[in-house]
């Protein structure tokens, strides 16, 4: 298959980062089908989509008909089988192996053989996604980051069993979606959230241990190192949850305690306190999209 006989795009997830991903998709000019559970969760991701798109329009970076007609070819489902006729898939679900293996198992059993199945998961290994399907040469990790319609790079990630060939493919995709891609190995957080992730449980460490409060925290790290946003509205951003899994990946994979989660995270956690996405993490919003 190449870039070009790409025309129809399946999405699997509409969070934050299923909705990001639709919507640049959308953008670049393919067709999506995007799926979630539950009807709530479409909802939330289209309207996620309608707000960053209204942003757009807003600084004249678009007109209101391209944002229709960005939106308009998105098409949302809860049935997973609609995606049978799709060229490609990206899959942004929760950061679970066993539910990711399970997709893929399911994906692997619908669409054609020659489709690539890609995982936008940020630190869980491709290899062991891939060896849930019949196919493991055509699964790869294409890692965006939030928000994706801001944020250029693209980690294009090759498991022990992904093929050069498909990475390339992964590789154009990316570029066709007006993104940078990186190349890069499948090793524990790849590029990006192996160095970044542990900022962000550090600074989880030293609102703890009472270093400063988060207001001070994350000031410090933007007057102080030109942060953009400071590191524990960062991780209200990408989700506590979402650092959470990534740390325990990264503790876990490599057994190295200097990745040891933050214990006031894992609470947060448990608390629901997931940062913008519920309203209330480190700081609060009123806004949850
Ligand atoms: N959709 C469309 N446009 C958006 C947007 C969105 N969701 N969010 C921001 N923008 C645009 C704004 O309209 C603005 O446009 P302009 O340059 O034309 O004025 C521009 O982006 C900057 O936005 P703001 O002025 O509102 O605010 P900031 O200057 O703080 O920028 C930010 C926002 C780009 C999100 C910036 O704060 C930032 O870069 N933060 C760090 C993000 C980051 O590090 N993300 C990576 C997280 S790790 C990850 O995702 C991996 C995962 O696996 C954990």
């Amino acid at each position: 298959m190449k870039v070009d006989d790409i025309k129809t795009i399946g999405v699997v997830g509409a969070g934050t980062m299923g909705s990001g991903i639709a919507q640049v998709a959308a953008s670049a000019g393919f067709k999506v089908v995007l799926r979630d559970i539950s009807d709530e969760a479409l909802e939330r991701g289209m309207n996620i989509i309608k707000k960053s798109l209204s942003r757009m329009v807003k600084k004249e970076k678009i007109t209101q008909n391209q944002a229709d007609e960005i939106i308009n070819r998105i098409k949302t489902t809860k049935d997973l089988s609609d995606l049978k006729d799709v060229d490609y898939v990206i899959e942004a679900v929760f950061e679970k192996m066993e539910i990711k293996k399970e997709l893929f198992s399911e994906l692997d059993k619908l669409t054609r053989e020659e489709v690539i199945l890609s995982t936008n998961t940020s630190s869980l290994s491709i290899t062991e996604i891939a060896s849930a399907t019949e196919r493991p040469d055509k699964v790869v990790g294409m890692h965006f980051f939030n928000p994706v319609p801001v944020l250029p790079l693209v980690e294009i990630v090759q498991g022990l069993t992904t093929s050069d060939e498909t990475v390339e493919l992964a590789y154009q995709l990316a570029k066709k979606m007006g993104k940078t891609p990186i190349k890069t190995k499948d090793q524990p957080g790849f590029i990006v959230n192996r160095i970044l992730v542990p900022y962000m449980n550090e600074a989880a460490w030293a609102f703890m241990e009472g270093v400063g409060s988060a207001e001070e925290i994350d000031q410090a790290m933007k007057l102080g190192a030109n942060m953009p946003i400071g590191p524990l509205a960062l991780i209200d951003l990408v989700g506590v949850d979402v650092a959470l899994d990534v740390l325990e990946v990264l503790y876990k994979e490599f057994g190295d305690p200097k990745f040891r989660p933050a214990p006031i995270l894992r609470q947060m956690a448990r608390a629901g306190h997931l940062g913008r996405k519920t309203g209330k993490g480190f700081f609060t919003y009123e806004d949850k999209t």
